[in-house]
């Protein structure tokens, strides 16, 4: 009796942490999106925040889409199920930043002015990148649902492979927009060619 009590006694603060998990992982990937809507209703945006908030939330959505990629490969490397809670959420957050960035871009940006997104889907080689791994996330995030993952059965794991092309695309889409310095993108290459590499090793073996 008094060996369960001690051992419920120490589950405690873990089943406490279980609970507060998800909460403060929402609340940390969505703060870079209550710091911009402060920043633009401050006027913290600098001279000119169209281009700034394109800039922004591009930065957050390739960060959100390569921490949701590295997922998986953390729940193997840590032997630990636990990551796997915050995949579908996390993986939701990098649509919400990148939906938010191609919408900045298309509204405030562009105007909407459908002849001029089309004139830089031709010549701007990066637009048509980015735009491809915008289209690639669509189905991933209409179909992320419990309930779709129960009714498309294995096809959903096929589906979602499509995410690996989409970060694919994403980085090339940053490469090629770059001008002057290329850290940053090649950072992101980087990471994307170590995820990449665990991933196919592990498939071999
Ligand atoms: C998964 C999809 C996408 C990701 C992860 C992404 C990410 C990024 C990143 C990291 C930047 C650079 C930010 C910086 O310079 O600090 C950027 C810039 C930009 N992106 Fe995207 N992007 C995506 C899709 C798109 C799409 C679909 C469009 C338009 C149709 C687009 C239009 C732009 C534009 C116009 C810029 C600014 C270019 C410049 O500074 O000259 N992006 N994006």
């Amino acid at each position: 009796m008094a060996i369960n009590q001690a051992i419920l006694s120490r589950a405690q603060p873990l089943v406490h942490l279980k609970k507060i998990a998800k909460p403060a992982v929402f609340l940390l990937a969505l703060a870079p999106f209550i710091y911009l809507l402060q920043s633009l209703l401050t006027g913290g945006l600098g001279p000119n925040p169209i281009d700034s908030l394109t800039d922004s939330t591009g930065t957050i959505a390739i960060r959100m889409l390569m921490i949701s990629l590295a997922v998986t490969p953390l729940r193997h490397v840590l032997k630990q199920t636990w990551p796997l809670r915050f995949r579908r959420m996390l993986g939701l957050f990098a649509f919400f930043y990148v939906a938010l960035h191609v919408s900045i871009y298309t509204v405030l940006d562009q105007q909407l002015d459908i002849g001029s997104i089309w004139e830089d889907l031709a010549e701007r080689p990066y637009i048509l990148a980015g735009t491809t791994a915008f289209l690639l996330l669509v189905p991933l995030a209409f179909t992320s649902t419990r309930g779709m993952v129960r009714r498309l059965g294995k096809r959903w794991a096929l589906l979602h492979r499509a995410v690996y092309i989409a970060g694919a695309a994403a980085v090339v889409h940053y490469v090629w927009l770059a001008k002057g310095d290329l850290i940053e993108p090649y950072v992101y290459l980087g990471v994307l060619f170590l995820l990449y590499s665990y991933r196919l090793v592990r498939s071999l073996k």
